[in-house]
C-alpha cells in the first residue's frame, strides 16, 4: 500500500482522485493541497483526507510515498523536485515542464534521489491507440509513408480567462504544448525519433500570449513524413482529435473527438486484432478520456517493480523536446534539427 497526495485541486485533479479512489488496495489518498483554500478544503472533505494550502507543509507533515502534481505546467518541476528531495515518487501531469531545463532538473533530481518519475500520457492507453501501436509494432503497415495528426478543438476566450496561467509562455505554452501535447507524444511514440521540423504558429483569435493555431511538418529519422495541425478555434465545438497512418500495406485513421474512434482500418493481411475494432471504440465522458485509471495501474505495478513505467521522465521529455523544436521553428522561420542543443 502506498500513501499518495495530490497538489493542485483544479480541473484535471478529479480524474486523479477518482482513479486513486478506485485503486484502494494499492493506493491510499492521505492529503491534498491547493493554494486556493476552498478547492483544497472541498477535495479534502470529499475524500476525508488532510488538506493544505502550502505544498511544502503537506510534504513535511504527512507520511507520503507518491505525489501527483496537477498544478499549472510551468510549476511541475518545482513541485516535483520538492517531492523528490523528500524521497517521494512523482506523478507529473503533462507536460512535465515547459522548458527542457526544467524537465532535465526534474529528471536529474528524481534519479539522484532514487525515486520514480511518471509523466501522465494517458492517451497512449486508449484502447484505440493500443490497437494502432500493436499494428505498427507488428509491422502491419509495411513501410510507413506518412502520419498525420489533427487536433481541431474549441477553447473559447472564457476558458483562457478562467485562470491567469492559461495561454502564458511562463506557465502554459500554447495549443501545441497544452491541448495537443498528447498528439505530439502519440506520433513520436508510434513512429520513432524526429529528425527535423518546420512549423508555423499564430494567435489568430484568442487574447493570449501563446498560439491558438499552428501546423508542423516533421521528418522522422526513418524517413516518414508527418504533419500536425492544431487549432483551438474550431466552430462551434471540439470536432476532431485524430491520428492517421498511411503505409505500404495499411491505412488507419483513429479519429473521433479525441482518438476514441477508429474511422478507418484497412490492411493487406488479416490479423486477429481486426476483430477488436468495434469494441475498441468508446465514448469518452470528456476529452480527458478514460486513461487515468490504467495509468495509475501502471504506476502501482512499476512501484512494485513488476513492470516499467509506461511514460517515465525521459519518455515524457521526448515530446516536450519536439514541441520546443516546433516553437523554435515557428519563431525563427527555419527548419530545426533534433535533438536540440541546450
Ligand atoms: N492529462 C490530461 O489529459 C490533462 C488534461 C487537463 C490538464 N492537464 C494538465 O494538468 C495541469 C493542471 O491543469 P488544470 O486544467 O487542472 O488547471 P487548473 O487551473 O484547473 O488547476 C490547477 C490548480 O493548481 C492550483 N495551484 C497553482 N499553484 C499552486 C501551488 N503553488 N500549490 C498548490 N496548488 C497550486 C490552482 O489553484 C488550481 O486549482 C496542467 O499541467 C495541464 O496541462 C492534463
Amino acid at each position: 500500500m502506498k500513501n499518495i497526495a495530490l497538489i493542485g485541486c483544479g480541473r484535471i485533479s478529479g480524474k486523479h482522485l477518482e482513479s486513486i479512489s478506485q485503486l484502494k488496495n494499492d493506493l491510499k489518498l492521505v492529503a491534498v493541497c491547493d493554494i486556493v483554500k476552498e478547492r483544497a478544503k472541498d477535495a479534502g472533505e470529499k475524500y476525508g483526507v488532510d488538506w493544505y494550502t502550502d505544498y511544502q507543509k503537506m510534504l513535511e507533515c504527512d507520511d507520503i510515498d507518491v505525489v501527483s502534481i496537477c498544478t499549472p505546467s510551468g510549476l511541475h518541476p518545482e513541485h516535483g523536485i520538492a517531492a523528490a528531495k523528500r524521497g517521494i515518487h512523482v506523478v507529473a501531469e503533462k507536460p512535465m515542464a515547459i522548458t527542457l531545463e526544467g524537465a532535465d532538473q526534474l529528471i536529474h533530481t528524481c534519479d539522484q534521489e532514487k525515486v520514480q518519475l511518471f509523466v501522465v500520457k494517458q492517451n497512449r492507453l486508449n484502447t484505440t491507440m493500443q490497437l494502432l501501436k500493436r499494428a505498427v509494432d507488428k509491422n502491419r503497415f509495411g513501410k510507413i509513408y506518412m502520419i498525420q495528426s489533427n487536433v481541431f478543438w474549441q477553447r473559447p476566450q472564457s476558458y483562457y480567462d478562467m485562470t491567469k496561467w492559461r495561454g502564458t509562455w511562463e506557465f502554459d505554452g500554447g495549443s501545441f504544448m497544452n491541448q495537443a501535447s498528447h498528439y505530439v507524444d502519440g506520433i513520436q511514440w508510434l513512429i520513432g525519433p524526429v529528425e527535423s521540423v518546420i512549423a508555423e504558429t499564430a494567435t489568430l483569435a484568442r487574447h493570449i500570449e501563446t498560439e491558438d493555431t499552428g501546423s508542423a511538418i516533421l521528418k522522422f529519422r526513418n524517413g516518414v513524413i508527418g504533419t500536425i495541425n492544431v487549432t483551438m478555434l474550431t466552430y462551434p465545438k471540439n470536432f476532431e482529435g485524430s491520428i492517421t497512418i498511411l503505409g505500404e500495406k495499411g491505412t488507419v485513421k483513429v479519429g473521433g473527438i479525441a482518438v476514441n474512434h477508429i474511422d478507418k482500418w484497412e490492411f493487406e493481411e488479416y490479423d486477429d486484432d481486426d476483430r477488436l475494432i468495434e469494441e475498441s471504440n468508446y465514448n469518452p465522458p470528456n476529452i480527458y478520456g478514460l486513461g487515468h485509471l490504467p495509468y495509475y495501474q501502471n504506476v502501482i505495478a512499476a512501484l512494485k517493480g513488476e513492470t516499467e513505467a509506461d511514460t517515465d521522465g525521459r519518455s515524457g521529455r521526448k515530446s516536450l523536446e519536439l514541441i520546443i523544436a516546433i516553437y523554435k521553428s515557428a519563431q525563427t522561420g527555419k527548419k530545426v534539427a533534433l535533438p536540440l542543443k541546450l
